[in-house]
């Protein structure tokens, strides 16, 4: 059995840093690891459905956006198939079989589902589709016999939804369904990287994000507002590091040579956040630091996006022919899923053999 791959994201907006370094970053290497036999990137613009019914001009506006980000991110489409979800019906398929393997009480339990419809104010009465996307989570998974699904751990639970659904299958239908494990990220400091304001998640609701095509003006302009001691008031107070903005966001993307490059002054990271703990080093210097290293890190991922831009036929494509792809693998398992099923009356006559036997009886 192979080592597959599979993960995606809804496409209701641009990408953003907290993205870049939560997942893309990530994928880009896992997809030059070499160590993967097949790898699946979903545009899940069906789950984005479940919760944007009311504004389908969302979802079909940031298709092609999100597939921009991750080609100008490195995603490379000879190594990753990317793929709209929407356009393999057999997701849709599966997911309703596997609706009969969930108890409604236990969608309800789900705790990412539960703050999201608290977020989204469904607590009145909850789409019916929204409360199963987890379900349709575990159809994307299993359709590509995935084994490996890089996620944060919001999505934990999406996982061991998908698992419990794998062996209810198996026990019932036969064991044809692969186990899927999640793959979480490596360091803590991958994990969530803070809004610009200091709240806990980078978000497009929540107006804190710094852009993947954010320009050099847009990057200083947002790290000159980043949140960070509001005790450290003259330049010669002591401040904190802890729960400093700049300085989690140094923490990500800050190494040796940035020094040598952009601050002399110091040798490495330890030294800055001393002397800014001792007191007598402004946050303009530390932020002036910080959107220099950033604007590094935006600038090429910015710059192939408007490469991209100039070619969207050839975007299109990429995904058209992933999508074929796709559509070919999962449905492979939706034909398996349904001999297992004993819903496969037109395959190989089988059926009506079968019936003649009983009938003839
Ligand atoms: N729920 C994921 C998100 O919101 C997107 C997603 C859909 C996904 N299906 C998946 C992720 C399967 C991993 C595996 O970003």
């Amino acid at each position: 059995m192979g080592k597959i791959i599979l993960t995606g994201d809804r496409p209701t907006g641009k990408l953003h840093l907290g993205h870049y370094v939560g997942s893309l970053k990530n994928r880009v290497k896992l997809q030059n690891s070499g160590e993967y036999d097949e790898i699946y990137l979903m545009i899940a613009d069906s789950q984005a459905l479940t919760d944007n019914f009311d504004n389908p001009r969302k979802v079909r506006d940031n298709v092609l956006e999100v597939a921009l980000f991750y080609l100008a991110c490195g995603i490379d489409p000879n190594k990753t198939n990317i793929f709209i979800q929407s356009q393999v019906p057999a997701l849709t398929e599966l997911t309703f079989y596997y609706m009969n393997l969930v108890t409604v009480a236990r969608l309800h339990r789900n705790p990412t589902v539960k703050s999201e419809v608290k977020l989204r104010g469904f607590e009145e009465s909850i789409p019916s589709g929204f409360l199963n996307y987890p379900v349709s989570q575990a159809a994307d998974i299993t359709a590509f016999a995935a084994t490996t699904i890089p996620v944060g751990d919001d999505q934990l639970p999406m996982i061991e939804q998908t698992r419990e659904i794998v062996h209810s299958f198996n026990r019932i239908y036969g064991e044809i369904l692969v186990e899927p494990k999640e793959l979480l990220p490596e360091s803590n400091k991958e994990k969530r990287l803070p809004g610009i304001d200091g709240k806990a998640k980078m978000s497009k609701s929540l107006g804190n994000c710094i852009y993947l095509d954010d320009s050099d003006e847009d990057i200083n302009k947002k790290v000159m507002q980043m949140y960070t001691d509001p005790d450290h008031i003259k330049v010669s107070d002591p401040g904190k590091v802890e729960g400093n903005v700049v300085f989690t966001y140094l923490d990500v993307f800050c190494k040796d040579s940035h020094f040598d490059t952009y601050l002399p002054e110091y040798k490495n990271l330890d030294e800055l956040k001393e002397h800014y703990t001792k007191g007598g080093l402004g946050d303009v210097v530390i932020k002036r630091f910080l959107a220099k290293i950033l604007c590094e890190v935006i600038k090429p991922i910015r710059e192939k996006r408007e490469e991209l831009l100039q070619n969207l036929d050839y975007v299109y494509d990429v995904l058209k022919q992933g999508t074929e792809k796709a559509n070919e693998k999962a449905t492979i398992t939706l034909n398996r899923v349904r001999e297992q099923m004993g819903i496969d009356y037109f395959e190989n006559s089988k059926f009506l053999d079968e019936m003649k036997e009983k009938f003839n009886k």
